[in-house]
């Protein structure tokens, strides 16, 4: 029987050194950039959705940020995290969950995904991930999603992947987010392959209600 999500990625973060990944980023420079962008007060809450065990929170934790949650389907790649992190690992929130299923009881200032939502091939799993996003991002707020841009690979660990550029991730979330910056980049595996990576930028419009449903534009 094929594994399930949660078995494929327990296994991935159970035999794979942290280098050893292909998405393995020592410093998620662009993503960092993009939360600068935000202009965000060190208490917002920032939740990296699908963190694996990126190092995102180290760098967030070491910039001052107080109010950081790392989601992931994975509890051993929260494991890796949280053990990385040491004592500083208690001022984080740890949620293992799939996005897909996950209803989130925090609001949350910064919604933040490198390379998960292209894991969601079935467009009702794309949905209920932006439902989960509209329920989580509060006025204002932001969303910064990013993954393998149309010219980018067909697949990633294995599996395979939705490709998206700008206006397919706008047309998901709906009109009630202001796309603020897009741009692609490739990002240099470990073994130095290239993939092509479309980064993007939302904030929600300050009168927005809770609950729009998304407006997804198919390929
Ligand atoms: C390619 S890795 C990216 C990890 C991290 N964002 C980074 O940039 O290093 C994809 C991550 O998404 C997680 N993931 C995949 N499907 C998921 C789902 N349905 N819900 C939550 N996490 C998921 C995996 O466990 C893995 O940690």
């Amino acid at each position: 029987m094929p594994d399930t999500r949660q078995e494929h990625w327990d296994r991935i973060f159970a035999t794979k050194a942290e280098d050893a990944v292909s998405w393995f980023q020592a410093t998620p420079e662009t993503s960092l950039r993009l939360i600068h962008a935000c202009n965000l007060p060190r208490e917002a809450c920032i939740l990296d959705v699908g963190a694996g065990a990126s190092r995102l929170p180290d760098a967030l934790l070491e910039e001052g940020f107080t109010n950081i949650a790392v989601l992931d389907i994975s509890a051993t790649a929260l494991a890796r995290t949280r053990a990385r992190l040491g004592e500083k690992a208690h001022s984080v929130r740890f949620i293992t969950a799939d996005i897909v299923a996950w209803r989130p009881d925090f609001a949350v200032d910064l919604w933040h995904d490198r390379a998960v939502l292209h894991f969601l091939t079935e467009p009702q799993e794309r949905a209920a991930y932006a439902d989960a996003l509209r329920r989580a991002v509060r006025a204002g707020g932001f969303a910064l999603i990013s993954g393998f841009a149309p010219s980018g690979p067909e697949r990633c660990s294995g599996l395979p992947v939705f490709r998206a550029d700008q206006d397919m991730i706008a047309s998901l979330l709906g009109a009630d987010f202001e796309l603020l910056d897009a741009f692609e980049e490739d990002h240099h595996t470990p073994s130095e392959v290239r993939q092509r990576f479309v980064f993007t930028r939302f904030q929600r419009r300050a009168n927005s209600a809770l609950g729009h449903q998304s407006s997804e534009r198919t390929p």
